[in-house]
């Protein structure tokens, strides 16, 4: 790209056809604002200045832009008096802080799909034809609403004649204005203040500068785009979503050709900063957003949503909810497990079917196979946790840490009080309530030896289907008689002991 690049991206208008308390272009698309995806494409093309011209709600949009791109100066347009206005304002604040020169591009905010690669080809066009303006044409089926590009005998651009000015026959021309145009940077500072707003919408049409080139005895020209979807705006949530699904699938099918096994398209939704390794393997149902990074061989779904996920190679993700979480190298996440933020599952770790965990390390080759909650605990490397487990992390008032030892071994339906801490190679019988600390090698048991009152169903329960079945079993036995020893610490009742299916 050439050194001397002014992009101006205009998003002072309403949008009221969203019918939303969020502005059109926060409205996200593919994990970013649709003017997320545009100022990334800007940036892509790295120009010397990049103005926004906000107006509307412009304390939602201005700290959002300076978010997504701190290097960009906001340019307030307090009424929207059309693009020819928002353009004069843009230039002028560039003006304040120095001279404008080389090619001025202007975009829309609310374009998602434009590419970088786009914008680059238009400016080289513009540039290489010594222009004074240049037009990012398409040709569409439906032209309803865009300026359209009328063109004389010999084929050279003459006008842009907007909807609400075009007569019947210009309003038949499919080929039409995407909005984005090419300046020369010392054409546009000397047009800019003669464009009136004489016209049907009484509004400074940027487009006027097509004319006003002409007059001046300058080229203009366009350069129309194959691809048309790129220049395509949303007005209303209808067009969101068909945008939408459209970035989805191009972001899909980039990632099909690098390699990523896609079982369903139609199903599968990954967002624009998802990173993917070859060989991954995506089942149906699968959404990945934010930042989720997947590496080789992993593979996730079927019915999966990971925000903001790392996962390692070879992982395998089933019908799971996952949020700033990792999943390490060959660990096995769900079916049905909730990994809220701040989870980790190490190595070859298992999170198991209805497992929810929090802020949490699940150790190398450590499982929590069955129907538990850990929260703001550290699960050793190698260590099983029984099945039922919940870690009472919360007191009331404030959260506390737990931490199992390495290949310590859970019975089931536990309850570890926290804080509290079950030592390396510690045991906890079934039932237990962890309220001490569990030293080393030692089995903790809390719950009482069992009791059994003999012959209770026939006395409390009397002709009842179950003192039936009780009286029917122990016909002929001497009342009173039976072992009674059961329970009491030999009674250690570990379930979840970590094979697939215990
Ligand atoms: C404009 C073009 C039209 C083109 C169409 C493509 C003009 C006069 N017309 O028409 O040729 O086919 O876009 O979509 O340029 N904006 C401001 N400040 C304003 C007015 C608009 O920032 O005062 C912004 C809007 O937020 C929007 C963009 O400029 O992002 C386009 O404005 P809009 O009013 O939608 O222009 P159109 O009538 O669609
Ligand atoms: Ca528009």
């Amino acid at each position: 790209m050439p050194n001397n690049l002014t992009v101006i991206v205009l998003a002072a208008g309403g949008g009221t056809r969203m019918k939303s308390k969020t502005m059109k272009v926060l409205h996200p698309i593919g994990g970013r604002s649709m003017i997320g995806h545009v100022l990334k494409a800007v940036a892509s093309i790295e120009p010397q200045h990049v103005v926004a011209v906000v107006g509307h709600q412009r304390e939602q949009v201005g700290p959002h832009i300076h978010e997504m791109l701190p290097e960009a100066v906001l340019a307030v347009q307090e009424t929207q008096d059309g693009t020819g206005h928002a353009v004069r304002v843009a230039v002028e604040a560039v003006l304040e802080s120095g001279a404008i020169d080389g090619t001025v591009l202007v975009a829309y905010g609310d374009t998602p799909l434009l590419t970088g690669e786009s914008l680059a080809a238009f400016a080289a066009d513009h540039e290489a034809a010594q222009r004074a303006v240049s037009i990012l044409s398409g040709i569409v089926d439906n032209p309803f609403g865009y300026g359209r590009i009328v063109r004389n005998h010999e084929g050279d651009v003459e006008a842009i004649v907007e909807e609400k000015d075009a007569n019947r026959d210009q309003r038949e021309i499919r080929e039409i204005n995407s909005g984005i145009l090419a300046f020369d940077a010392e054409f546009l500072v000397e047009a800019l203040p003669k464009i009136g707003n004489d016209n049907a919408k009484g509004e400074y049409y940027l487009t006027d500068t097509v004319q006003l080139a002409r007059d001046a005895g300058l080229t203009v020209g366009a350069w129309a785009i194959d691809d048309v979807r790129q220049t395509e705006g949303a007005n209303d949530r209808a067009q969101l979503a068909d945008l939408g699904r459209e970035l989805n699938q191009r972001i899909l099918t980039r990632w099909m050709r690098d390699g990523v096994t896609i079982m369903d398209p139609a199903t599968t939704w990954i967002d624009a900063d998802v990173v993917l390794a070859p060989d991954v393997t995506l089942l149906p149902g699968t959404q990945l957003l934010g930042a989720t990074v997947v590496a080789e061989d992993a593979m996730v779904g079927p019915d999966c949503t990971l925000k903001d996920c790392e996962i390692g190679s070879g992982a395998r993700v089933v019908r799971a909810h996952a949020e700033l979480a990792v999943i390490g190298e060959g660990a096995n996440v769900g079916p049905f497990s909730y990994l809220r933020p701040g989870s980790e599952v190490r190595a070859r770790g298992k999170i198991g079917a209805f497992v929810e965990t929090k802020n949490s390390v699940i150790g190398e080759g450590a499982k929590v196979p069955h129907l538990s909650y850990v929260g703001d605990a550290e699960i050793g490397e190698g260590a099983n946790i029984g099945a039922g487990t919940i870690v009472a992390n919360y007191d009331g008032i404030k959260k506390h840490r737990t931490k199992v030892g390495r290949h310590a071994k859970t019975g089931s339906n536990n309850t570890f009080v926290a804080p509290v801490e079950i030592g390396d190679g510690a045991g906890t019988a079934g039932g237990t309530v962890v309220r001490r600390d569990v030293p080393p090698g030692a089995l903790a048991v809390s719950s009482g030896p069992q009791r059994n009152i003999e012959g209770w169903a026939q006395k409390k329960r009397p002709g009842t289907a179950q003192a039936e079945a009780a009286a029917a079993a122990t016909a002929g036995e001497p009342q009173g008689e039976r072992d009674v020893s059961h329970g009491g610490p030999s009674g250690v009742g570990q379930t979840g002991s970590g094979e697939e299916q215990s």
